[in-house]
């Protein structure tokens, strides 16, 4: 009888370990802490949104949807889509609907991005980008947003295209810094690109939290970009049910013919009722017009708040994060730090070195403050007590 060979196992993503916000999450249940680390909010989404989704099942809409989603909810995002950025994107084979937007954003790269490509990533990111290269076989060009402002550099991603750059993968409003690009950004990139073949995958998860009037400046508004954009947005972050994990991408025809390539043999379709309940709320602008308000105070009464301890605010023009300098607080280093406030002190907090991927530690720290006020006051306090 010959020996069982044993498959020996080698690593897609060797360097890939739990990511920092399960960590933190998980230390925060252990020690009873206020959780500002993870980006999710304490409160529940419109029980009217609820409702559409009972009322989708009973309807019978509970088996598998068309493959790009449900016909109803891609109109409803082409059309706002028109109505905010002034851009028609045909429901019929530029809109795709996704399982959010992580799911969306490793379809684009393994639908535009081949082995040995680069791609560009504007570091501190979010944490899925640079594995999704990695699994894509391309190498990701790290190039910093300036520390400190966290605005887009254009020398530096000049000088970081070359011919073997596939793609870049910006966000705007940006999490963790709360950066939101101006027109002057947007139109920079949109020169910087139009003599190359890059493409563009633009996460724009935060559209709808921008704050002090500013508005959000899609890719959607600048139509060379948008001509080589795959633009990507969450119904989680908008609705208040990140768990519901649904989102679309728009982009024009021969991006989005690509991108379903990939998708339907990747989650093929997405939740059927909840397709049809959003196609029904999305009828009521109110909801994501009103958001921008609804988190502009929460953001005010959090930096009230912060404003009473020693930690220095950094600028929030959008997201719900809040992003903290610690060095008049503390001498840790930040991971050490978020690890002691959530022990000791009761409060989970994110390290931004986390979202680099050399853990490049500038004292800096990320708050989430998508929270019921009572949660925001309660970690207030013991913050206050530092
Ligand atoms: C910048 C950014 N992109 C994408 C996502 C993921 O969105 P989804 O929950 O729809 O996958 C997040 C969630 O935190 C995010 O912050």
């Amino acid at each position: 009888m010959s020996t069982p060979i044993t498959a020996t196992l080698q690593s897609r993503l060797p360097a890939v370990g739990t990511t920092i916000f399960t960590v933190m999450s998980a230390l925060a249940t252990q020690h009873q802490a206020v959780n500002l680390g993870q980006g999710f909010p304490d409160f529940a989404c419109d029980p009217a949104l609820v409702d559409e989704v009972t009322r989708a099942m009973q309807a019978g809409h509970n088996q598998y949807p068309p493959m790009a989603g449900v016909a109803a909810l891609r109109e409803a995002v082409a059309a706002k889509i028109e109505s905010l950025y002034g851009r028609s994107y045909h429901a019929l084979d530029e809109i795709t609907i996704t399982a959010g937007a992580t799911q969306a954003i490793l379809t684009a790269v393994m639908a535009l991005v081949h082995p040995g490509d680069e791609v560009i990533v504007l570091e501190p990111c979010y944490d899925s980008y640079q594995p999704n290269i990695v699994l894509a076989g391309a190498v990701a060009v790290r190039v910093p947003l300036t520390p400190g402002s966290f605005r887009p550099d254009f020398a530096k991603i000049a000088a970081a295209i070359s011919p073997k750059t596939r793609a870049i993968i910006i966000n705007t409003p940006h999490n963790p810094s709360g950066t939101v690009w101006s027109q002057a950004d947007m139109l920079a990139l949109q020169d910087l690109l139009e003599p190359t073949n890059v493409f563009v995958i633009s996460d724009e998860v935060y559209e709808h939290m921008v704050f002090d009037g500013a508005q959000h400046q899609s890719v959607a508004r600048f139509p060379s970009l948008a001509a080589r954009t795959l633009i990507v947005s969450s119904f989680g972050k908008t609705y208040h049910v990140t768990g519901w994990k649904i989102g679309f991408v728009a982009a024009p025809a021969a991006l989005t013919a690509e991108f379903r390539k990939v998708h339907q043999f990747n989650v093929f379709t997405v939740n059927t009722p909840v397709q049809h309940a959003l196609a029904a709320y999305m009828s009521d602008a109110k909801p994501y017009a009103n958001l921008p308000a609804f988190y502009q105070r929460k953001r005010d009464l959090f930096r009230l708040g912060l404003a009473q301890t020693a930690f220095k605010l950094l600028p929030c023009e959008g997201t719900f994060f809040q992003c903290a300098d610690i060095s008049e607080v503390s001498d840790l280093n930040e991971t050490e730090f978020c690890e002691w406030l959530t022990r000791e002190i009761g409060v989970a907090a994110i390290p931004m070195s986390a979202l680099y991927v050399d853990g490049f530690d500038q004292r800096v720290v990320r708050f989430c403050f998508a929270k019921e006020d009572s949660t925001l006051q309660t970690a207030l306090a013991r913050l206050q007590s530092l």
